[in-house]
């Protein structure tokens, strides 16, 4: 049943008035049922809804969505959300619904029939919508752009939020070149405040999206990036008997509860989604191998609970709002500290102990050096820039292998990463390096001794030319989004490629 809508201001007051502290904390009641801002969502709320810009640090799990979604039910108009992932705007505009709110996305997806209902009720004189969803493509477009122009003329757009900001930048680790774009937004629509919202961005990617997106004298926040409730832990692939049934293991001691498994590829989602059934776990698997509608059905069956796991390529969750996620797994290596903090940050929204468990492994270590060392290379060849992009990723991707290598306390490690001091007393034995020192040591020297046999035996080589290996790897690494393809493919697509059948072992070297 839908639930109460809050008192709209009336129109005359709307521009006079702008809402107190006490109006919107009666919004954040009455509609989502908390009792007080968390972090600094009243700040950022406070900021957009006088106008100014703002950009969000915050992190996964902090409640940016409260930033944006207040505003819209503090005046009347509409708020223009701008997120990168089909699914994450069907997420998102279903709880709102579920609450009663009035919000919608357009996309490709879609019938007809319901973006027509869509535009007809921004033409409309009194728009009852109040949150509109769309993704970086549809704003390219210059239908689009030319209705969103209508409703500034009318002084209908309140505020542009534009969630996961980080893709905007080339320097952040999940770049979309849709994102950019965005910077024509404040030229053509000058007066609309624009929030910029993030979880992870390192200083240089916060500059980089505060000039993109040209905000004037934003206002910014910053919170911490330490996720208190999750355990960081690192389990090591080589000194394991049998990495199905350890991870099988370390699921069910837990209960049956809710995980994602991140894997690399999507041969290895349905390799490991095998095994987990096999040993008694509800699961599936999720990637864009799988057609849309099974897809569909994965997730939907993940959020209601019908299934317990989720086996899946990286773009799974980005902003799926699970709130009790208990283990994020990686299965394979994350790319970057980054795209790790963001990916394990899915665990444990609701604040209650969770787990980021991360399995390291020396093959899947040496076949990421490699392609990123191959395609940076051939980078190299043809432009500076790229050489020092791809460059970039391999140093990214060493802040990953020292995480697993190392014996310190790794919660400190991500957080020094993000650029925040941080004292030794802050982790309180919430890491496995903390927790068990001394297993933590004695299983690094052990696997230093595999290292030395396997490094000294392996080596791998690629069975294409290098511009096929570098062509895959874009297409994995960057999400390259060209504008010849379209809106779904690019949004809904987790950008991964099976690149391990294009790596064979050729030679074993004694
Ligand atoms: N003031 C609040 N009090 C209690 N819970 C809140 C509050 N604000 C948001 N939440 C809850 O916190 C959870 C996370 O919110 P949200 O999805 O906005 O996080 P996020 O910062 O966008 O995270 P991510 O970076 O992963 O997208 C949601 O379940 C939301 O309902
Ligand atoms: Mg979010
Ligand atoms: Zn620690």
């Amino acid at each position: 049943m839908k639930k109460f809508l809050i008192p709209i201001p009336k129109e005359s007051d709307n521009k006079k008035k702008s809402c107190g502290k006490e109006d919107l904390m009666k919004i954040l009641k009455q509609n989502f049922g908390f009792s007080e801002f968390r972090g600094k969502q009243f700040e950022a709320i406070e900021a957009v809804l006088s106008g100014k810009d703002c950009f969000c640090l915050m992190p996964t799990g902090g409640g940016k969505s409260m930033c944006y979604q207040i505003p819209a039910l503090a005046k009347q108009g509409i708020v223009l959300v701008v997120c990168p992932l089909i699914a994450l705007m069907e997420n998102q505009v279903m709880a709102l619904k579920e609450k009663g709110i009035a919000a919608e996305f357009l996309s490709s997806t879609q019938k007809s029939r319901v973006r027509e209902k869509v535009h007809e009720d921004l033409s409309s004189g009194k728009p009852s919508l109040r949150l509109l969803y769309v993704t970086p493509e549809l704003i390219a477009t210059p239908g689009f752009m030319s209705k969103l122009t209508k409703l500034y003329t009318r002084g209908l757009l309140n505020l542009i939020a534009i969630d996961e900001a980080h893709c905007i930048s080339s320097w952040g680790h999940d770049f979309r070149p849709s994102y950019r774009n965005l910077s024509s937004l404040r030229n053509r629509l000058p007066d609309v405040p624009i929030l910029a919202l993030t979880a992870t961005a390192v200083p240089k990617v916060q500059k980089d999206v505060m000039e993109s997106l040209c905000l004037q004298h934003p206002l910014i926040l910053r919170s911490s990036f330490n996720r208190p409730n999750i355990y960081y832990e690192v389990r090591f692939k080589d000194l394991l008997d049998d990495v199905y049934t350890d991870l099988s293991n370390q699921l069910k001691s837990g209960g049956d509860t809710c995980s994602i498994v991140y894997c690399l590829e999507r041969t290895t989602c349905d390799n490991v989604s095998f095994h987990l059934k096999k040993n008694g776990i509800s699961c599936a698997a999720y990637h864009a191998g799988l057609n849309n509608k099974l897809r569909s059905s994965v997730l939907n069956d993940w959020l209601c609970s019908r299934i317990q796991v989720v086996v899946a390529t990286v773009a799974f969750g980005m902003g799926i709002d699970r709130k009790d996620v208990r283990t994020v797994c990686h299965f394979n290596m994350p790319k970057s500290m980054e795209a790790f903090y963001q990916e394990s940050g899915r665990a444990g929204r609701d604040q209650l102990p969770s787990k980021s468990l991360l399995y390291y492994g020396i093959d899947d270590r040496n076949k990421m050096a490699f392609i990123l060392s191959n395609a940076g290379n051939k980078k190299l060849q043809s432009s500076v820039s790229q050489g020092d992009s791809s460059k970039k990723s391999l140093e990214d991707f060493n802040q990953m292998v020292e995480y697993c290598e190392g014996s310190c306390c790794r919660r400190k490690k991500i957080l020094e990463f993000f650029g925040e001091k941080v004292p030794t007393s802050l982790c309180r034995k919430s890491c496995d390096a903390c927790k068990h020192p001394n297993l933590v040591a004695k299983y690094l020297e052990e696997l230093k001794c595999e290292n030395g046999v396997q490094g000294r035996n392996r080596i791998f080589m690629s069975s294409y030319p290098d511009t096929a290996a570098e062509d895959h790897f874009t297409e994995f690494w960057n999400r390259d989004d060209e504008a010849s393809v379209s809106e779904e493919d690019i949004s809904d697509s987790d950008g991964t490629s099976d690149f391990t059948q294009d790596l064979i072992l050729l030679c074993t070297v004694d």
